[in-house]
């Protein structure tokens, strides 16, 4: 069946409802657009999952603090929406601000510590605009299910805990980073960066794979394992480090070992352009949690 595109939540709504009328699980894409492997990963565990996929296609200008950065987002509508059908989408949810942002539109969704920390810190409101939207966007689509990349880790974070603690009946799934030959994770903003840049920024996987050597040792350390990853990344002369922590996976508060595991989460930023990478730490192969 072709794949058809709406602006309007209604259009939207009556789309879903026809699908869910004939006993189809409904499967939510969120997408800013220029698309790239990640999102067709996303969309490809989607249609295994679910019987009818809605990637929603909308640039949302709450979550930028940089005017800039907003401006400057990649846009490619029409590419956008022939990878999707070619991917297999049911169904593109193309909405224009004014469609999810009402006249007199008074009300946000925040996820209050996990908001504040790492990437919210450089970004302030950034996790606000995010919850906000997602949380329309599965509203609106009334999706069984979301599919979010794992790269963006604090936001699928805060996406769970919103989910979570507003009771929202979906089911919130995180799919495996998508990688570049060289380790670089794929991203929207890669295409922004220079050569030099470019080639510079496979430096987060590579400090984050040698996090996990160090704790194959026996490191098990938080500190020391934070230390040599700051170090790899700022020895790169185009990286601007900007935190290199290791965190517990779901609160994502600093831990001091990583003895029952941990998240290393990177951010850096190469010219104008903030990369943000992650890596599931593990203890080393042999070492027993003793509790
Ligand atoms: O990850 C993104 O592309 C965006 O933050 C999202 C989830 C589509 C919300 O605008």
């Amino acid at each position: 069946m072709a794949m058809n595109t709406v602006e309007h939540v209604t259009d939207l709504r009556i789309a879903v409802n026809g699908a869910k009328r004939s006993g189809k699980t409904v499967g939510l894409v969120p997408t800013m657009g220029a698309l790239h492997q990640g999102h067709l990963s996303l969309i490809e565990r989607a249609r295994t999952e679910c019987d009818f996929v809605v990637m929603s296609l909308f640039v949302n200008p709450t979550q930028f603090t940089d005017i800039e950065d907003f401006e400057k987002y990649p846009r490619d509508p029409i590419r956008d929406r022939a990878l999707a059908e070619k991917a297999g989408v049911s169904l593109v949810f193309e909405p224009g601000v004014g469609d999810v942002y009402v006249k007199g539109f008074d009300t946000v969704v925040v996820a209050r510590h996990l908001s504040d920390i790492l990437e919210g810190k450089s970004r302030p409101g950034h996790f606000q605009g995010v919850a906000t939207v997602v949380t329309k966007l599965i509203n609106m689509v009334g999706a069984d299910k979301a599919f979010f990349g794992e790269k963006d880790y604090q936001q699928l974070q805060v996406v769970r805990r919103v989910v979570e603690d507003l009771n929202i009946p979906v089911k919130i799934v995180g799919c495996p980073i998508v990688r570049e030959a060289d380790g670089l994770a794929m991203s929207s903003r890669n295409v922004r960066l220079s050569e030099r840049q470019r080639s510079a920024a496979a430096i987060l996987k590579k400090a984050l794979d040698y996090a996990q050597e160090i704790a194959d040792t026996g490191v098990h350390d938080a500190y020391a394992l934070r230390a040599w990853m700051a170090q790899t990344i700022e020895v790169e002369a185009e990286a601007k480090l900007d935190y290199a922590t290791i965190v517990d996976p779901d609160e994502l508060r600093d831990v001091d070992t990583i003895d029952s595991g941990g998240i290393a989460l990177v951010a850096a930023t190469f010219g104008k352009i903030r990369l943000i990478d992650n890596k599931v730490l593990k203890p080393a192969p042999g070492y027993e949690v003793r509790r």
